[in-house]
């Protein structure tokens, strides 16, 4: 299937490493124009050696914290000034800090909100202006399977990625009549560093090997295993491609059939 993304111009935030460098070098496989954006340049530009190595395509790289409105804004425009606009738009950043509710005061909850919910928006409110030009565009919004089933001790990924999940279905209605469509994509256990050091720390909690932490954990997936970066930035690219063109406002679960709800 062609997804129609050569020579498109694609945006993919936190993609120094693990689920956002996947999705970046998927889409470098499908012959678009990438920027990539994370904290730091010296990671960025492993990740753009990498991806060139493989597909040939040299990715722009921009340094951007995701909590910071500032970055967010000069990002965007330098990559739509350098790509003549913007096409997709793929929302990702780090994950918030672990804990329980007990565990945090207001900073916990301002940091959270501002690294993934208020970073969202920001990302899609500075995209907009070049996706309605256009008359077209994709957003994809990377979240967690937390968005269907909470997850203990992840209270703040619970509270947030919601959020990102009900914007989601309201740009869809809000912006279906300008050809851009928005979904959401949530990964369950993805084999990148993030996972192990959940692990880790729950091992460490738990007095336990962390050996015994993922045999547990993969009990509870059907499918019996972790998944890959790259099993999930397929499925990623698929919503945000222009071979999509009548799926908006949904989120996916990429995560072997571990979350039970219908
Ligand atoms: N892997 C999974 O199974 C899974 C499951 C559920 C949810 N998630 C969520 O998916 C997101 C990506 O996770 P991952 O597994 O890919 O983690 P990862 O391997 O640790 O990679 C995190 C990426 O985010 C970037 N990043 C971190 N903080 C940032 C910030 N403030 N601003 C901009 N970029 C930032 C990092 O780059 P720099 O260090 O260069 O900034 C890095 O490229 C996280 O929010 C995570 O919680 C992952």
């Amino acid at each position: 299937m062609d997804l129609m993304l050569s020579g498109k111009s694609v945006f993919v935030a936190a993609a120094s490493k693990g689920l956002g460098k996947a999705v970046a070098l998927q889409y470098a496989r499908e012959g678009a124009r990438l920027t990539i954006a994370s904290r730091s340049l010296e990671r960025l530009a492993q990740a753009r050696d990498e991806i060139k190595a493989e597909t040939g395509v040299e990715a722009a790289l921009l340094q951007m914290d995701a909590s910071a409105g500032e970055d967010i804004r000069n990002a965007i425009r330098t990559a739509a000034a350098a790509s003549d606009g913007l096409d997709v738009l793929i929302t990702n950043a780090g994950g918030p800090k672990g804990g329980f509710f007990s565990d945090m005061a207001d900073e916990d909850w301002l940091g959270g909100f501002e690294l993934n919910l208020l970073s969202t928006i920001r990302m899609i409110r500075e995209a907009l202006p070049f996706m309605k030009t256009a008359g077209e565009g994709r957003i994809v919004n990377l979240t967690s399977t937390s968005i269907k089933q909470p997850i203990d001790g992840l209270i703040l990924s619970n509270v947030f990625r919601s959020g990102v999940n009900a914007l989601t279905k309201s740009l869809a209605t809000e912006l279906a009549k300008d050809g851009i469509l928005v979904n959401t994509v949530a990964p369950g256990r993805i084999g990148t560093d993030r996972i192990a050091e959940l692990d880790g720390k729950r091992a460490l909690e738990q007095g336990r090997a962390v050996e015994d932490i993922q045999a547990e954990a993969a009990k509870q997936i059907p499918l019996g295993r972790m998944g890959t970066p790259e099993e999930f930035a397929r499925h990623v690219v698929f919503y945000g491609s222009f071979a999509n063109t009548y799926v908006t406002g949904q989120s996916l679960l990429v995560d072997g059939g571990m979350v039970k709800s219908i």
